[in-house]
């Protein structure tokens, strides 16, 4: 479907919702968001707003009505609306099946189990004190990784557990899953993308460094610094993952390398991911792009990488909550291969994503120190403190 009459409805307006429906805009497609203010990211650049919740059964289905495809820019929205209105017939990517097993960790875990799919091994549990009597009678040594099943996001529903004083400090509350902690040599992101002929191109494998305190994806470089081998690997597994999953759309495949040369799938999410920004600037085809393909049963673009490319997120920096102010952008985009991408976000928090910079050199070690230059050049304050 080529066909800039037809509306897409995206549930969520942050900035992969933004980044969605700027690259919509270059084929003139409408884009119509679902999310609680025009004045959040994508609200500045959609075609059409419509003030709601996405968690809210009705404003969900109503939204819905008039909209010739369906898509997301974040997985926690109401999945029953989405089920009404696929029984109505309406074109829905991903399908909300696949939403309500993505969306909880446990059935997530379930699923790769079920399906012969590699991932760390793992018990569900009703609650923490559930978990902790495991721990305490032997059943799950220590180290070990506690992930509630429905709340987390950038980190925050995921407790590392080394120590019996993490045992009384760290669980988080709720139904939960605990994890064997891998052995991690590399944490990779594929992103796949399929359509409904049941086309599959999978991104090459990128490389993600994490902030030890936010928890948050601090660097991010493609190609990832592994063997052709391993890269080739990573990407069979995304598409088997991808296709088991049977999404139309695309689909982050969150690995871990381990030591031993092992591939586990930690995660997925079944929309652009923040591993995938670097493609705007760095790829034959932006995954915000291949994602519109892929949802609209078109061709899917080459995924050939045209440049290394290191990537970091801007965020919000420690201590400094308020209207945003952002510091040394002139003087990051003095360096050649600096691609600056703000949000639009008003207000900024401690390690708020409020943009991210995608650096392309000839080479990744180029790429790294110039994005390490933007990382200390670059700040996100707020006046009022
Ligand atoms: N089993 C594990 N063994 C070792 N480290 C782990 C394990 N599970 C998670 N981690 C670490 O914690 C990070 C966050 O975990 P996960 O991706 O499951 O949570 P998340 O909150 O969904 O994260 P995000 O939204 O940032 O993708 C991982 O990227 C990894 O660094
Ligand atoms: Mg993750």
């Amino acid at each position: 479907m080529f066909d800039t009459t037809k509306k897409i409805g995206i549930l969520g307006g942050g900035q992969l919702g933004k980044m969605l429906c700027l690259a919509a805009a270059n084929w003139d497609f409408k884009t119509c968001i679902l999310d609680g203010s025009p004045d959040y990211p994508a609200g500045q650049v959609c075609a059409e707003f419509t003030v709601g919740d996405f968690n809210n059964y009705d404003d969900v289905l109503a939204f819905g009505q008039d909209k010739d495809v369906l898509t997301i820019e974040i997985e926690h929205v109401n999945t029953e609306a989405l089920h009404a209105l696929e029984r109505a017939g309406k074109t829905i990517h991903p399908a909300p099946g696949a939403l309500d097993t993505i969306k909880d960790k446990g059935l997530q875990k379930q699923f790769y189990a079920e399906h012969g799919i590699p991932t760390t091994r793992f018990e569900l549990f009703d609650d923490e004190q559930a978990l902790k009597q495991a721990i305490l009678a032997g059943d799950w040594p220590l180290p070990l990784v506690q992930k509630t099943r429905t709340a987390g996001y950038d980190g925050r529903g995921v407790a590392i557990l080394r120590t019996r004083a993490d045992v009384e400090t760290k669980l988080l509350p709720g139904p939960c899953l605990a994890e064997e902690l891998a052995p991690i040599r590399t944490e990779l992101a594929v992103v796949a993308a399929r359509n409904a002929r049941d086309e599959v191109a999978v991104f090459p494998p990128v490389e993600m460094d994490f902030h030890p305190e936010a928890n948050l994806v601090e660097l991010l470089v493609c190609p990832a610094r592994i063997s052709p081998l391993e890269a080739a690997e990573a990407e069979a597994l995304a598409e088997r993952v991808i296709r088991q999953f049977d999404i139309c759309g695309l689909l982050a495949v969150e690995m871990f390398l381990t030591t031993a040369g092992d591939l586990l799938v930690n995660e997925v999410a079944p929309r652009p991911h923040n591993s995938g920004h670097h493609t705007i600037d760095s790829a034959e085809t932006s995954q915000y792009q291949q994602h519109l393909r892929a949802i609209c049963n078109l061709p899917l673009g080459s995924t050939a990488q045209k440049t290394p490319a290191a990537m970091v997120n801007l965020l919000g920096e420690p201590g400094h909550k308020g209207p945003v102010h952002y510091v040394g952008a002139e003087a990051c985009l003095a360096i050649e291969g600096v691609h600056i991408h703000l949000y639009g976000k008003a207000l900024t928090n401690p390690f708020r994503k409020m943009g991210h910079a995608t650096i392309t050199a000839p080479t990744v070690d180029e790429a790294v120190k110039k994005a390490q230059m933007v990382r200390e050049r670059f700040r996100v304050l707020s006046l009022e403190g």
